[in-house]
């Protein structure tokens, strides 16, 4: 098939939110620390009535009806989550609810890598539709995650939401073939090794270094494949060749910083030092270790300051939903392109080039892009995110701090009915009825 890509797109978020503001008192952290530190506004979250299951039904049932899809088009759906409530039975199969029992031909099951799974289903699809596997039908990636922290530091990072993408032929939104570079390796920065717990391990300062050299790794392999495939000299091409970016964001602050070192790395690897020394006295940044380069405040304050008008129009319009809602852990990268997507003019979009970074901890990282070939105006109208993020109700932090106390005191219970209300739920949303003895959940509609 051709000029596969994405075709349709729908975000799935919490309707409760808990104010950053209001949680730096609660928390008795100093003001500023996860607004402006950060760079986060407010965290969607879920009490006892959702679950993994529940946050993906409702996004692609979502999909399905907004989109005007009959089940029957559908020949792979797949999903990427790193949120565990089952060892052998995947989300996806519970998926096949909305399905069956008119089409239980799909093919497709879950995959996980902390916030990569959903990229590694994105990257599935798309392969099949391009493959002599496929049977002309359409496939879902579902990327999605309900992301807690234990109390302290790193809950300000959590947030919970959920993506579903279209994809086949003939996109609107066509994947750049030949672009994309990977990078892979070991590292414990963060894990879930206590079945027990929702709450993963994390090495909060080796993760963010995990991260930018994940982005450096992936950056150059990307832009070296970019110059060959327009003919440009090498090393002669930066950020400035490309349109949008969206990275995946445990905190916004951190992408603000990662594009910053796309700039950095467009420096090292420059042939035009007389362009960067108009800038200023940067050499001294050439000899560092690289070690020694992920938080060095002066090279990160010289980059940002670099790439500060750049990031204002190339990156920040996709990072509405990540302030908004708080990390999607697999969800956030794509959350990152629906916010894009919903926040440009349709017609504006035509002819650009969007760079995506995924990140997934322990790790795995992969840069590739996207090219809007024709205006995807069924999208922008279909996943309007500024207005239903601002439908959503404020909860007062000692709710929100109860509500992370419930999820705890619940996980991985059986012969269990939610204590969450209904009215806390958008119209739509699906919901845990009950789970009982053998650990089966079952599912309403609100
Ligand atoms: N006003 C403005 N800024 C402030 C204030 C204030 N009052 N107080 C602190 N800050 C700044 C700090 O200077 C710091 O900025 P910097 O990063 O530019 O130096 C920032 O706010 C954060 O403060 P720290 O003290 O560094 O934060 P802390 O160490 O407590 O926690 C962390 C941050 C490590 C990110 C933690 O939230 C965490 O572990 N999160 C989960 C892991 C994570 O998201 N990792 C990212 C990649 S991996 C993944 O996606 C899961």
């Amino acid at each position: 098939a051709k000029n596969v890509g994405i075709l349709g797109m729908e975000i799935y978020f919490p309707k409760r939110y808990v104010d950053q503001q209001e949680l730096e008192k609660f928390d008795g952290v100093s003001a500023g620390k996860y607004t402006i530190g950060l760079g986060q506004h407010r965290m969607a979250f879920c009490d006892d009535r959702e679950d993994i299951n529940s946050i993906c039904l409702t996004v692609v049932q979502n999909l399905l009806s907004k989109y005007q899809i009959p089940v029957t088009s559908i020949g792979r759906l797949e999903v990427g989550t790193e949120t565990i409530i089952d060892k052998s039975k995947s989300v996806k199969t519970v998926l096949m609810q909305l399905f069956s029992p008119h089409n239980t031909e799909i093919e497709g099951i879950d995959t996980t890598n902390a916030c990569y799974g959903g990229t590694s289903a994105l990257f599935n699809a798309i392969n099949w539709v391009q493959s002599e596997s496929w049977d002309g039908r359409l496939a879902i990636v579902v990327a999605g995650d309900i992301a807690v922290y234990a109390s302290g530091n790193a809950r300000p990072t959590g947030g919970a939401g959920c993506v579903a993408i279209l994809v086949g032929p003939d996109a609107p939104i066509v994947l750049d073939t030949g672009l994309r570079s990977t990078f892979m390796d070991h590292a414990w920065d963060f894990f879930k090794p206590d079945l027990n717990s929702e709450f993963p391990v994390v090495d909060g300062k080796l993760s963010v270094s995990c991260y930018l050299n994940a982005v450096d790794q992936c950056y150059r392999k990307y832009i070296d494949r970019f110059e060959k495939r327009h003919g440009m000299a090498p090393r002669s091409a930066t950020v400035n060749d490309l349109d949008y970016f969206c990275f995946h964001s445990p905190y916004t602050k951190l992408v603000q910083k990662s594009f910053a070192r796309l700039a950095f790395n467009d420096f090292l690897r420059s042939d035009q030092p007389d362009k960067w020394a108009k800038i200023g006295d940067l050499d001294r940044f050439k000899s560092m270790k690289v070690d020694d380069t992920y938080f060095d405040k002066d090279l990160e304050k010289t980059f940002m300051a670099v790439t500060k008008d750049s990031f204002k129009s190339k990156v920040d319009t996709s990072l509405l939903a990540a302030r908004d809602l708080g990390n999607m852990y697999t969800g956030s990268l794509y959350g990152g392109l629906a916010s894009l997507l919903s926040e440009v003019e349709p017609t504006q979009l035509v002819g650009k080039r969007i760079v995506l970074f995924s990140y997934g901890s322990g790790l795995a990282s992969s840069m590739f892009s996207f090219r809007v070939v024709s205006p995807p105006t069924d999208i922008h109208r279909v996943l309007n995110v500024r207005a239903r993020l601002d439908s959503r109700t404020r909860v007062d932090p000692a709710e929100f701090d109860a509500t992370m106390q419930l999820r705890e005191h619940t996980h991985n219970a059986k012969g269990y009915s939610p204590e969450g209300k209904l009215e806390g739920l958008f119209p739509g949303t699906y919901y845990i009825k009950q789970v009982d003895e053998k650990f089966r959940r079952s599912y309403g509609r609100f």
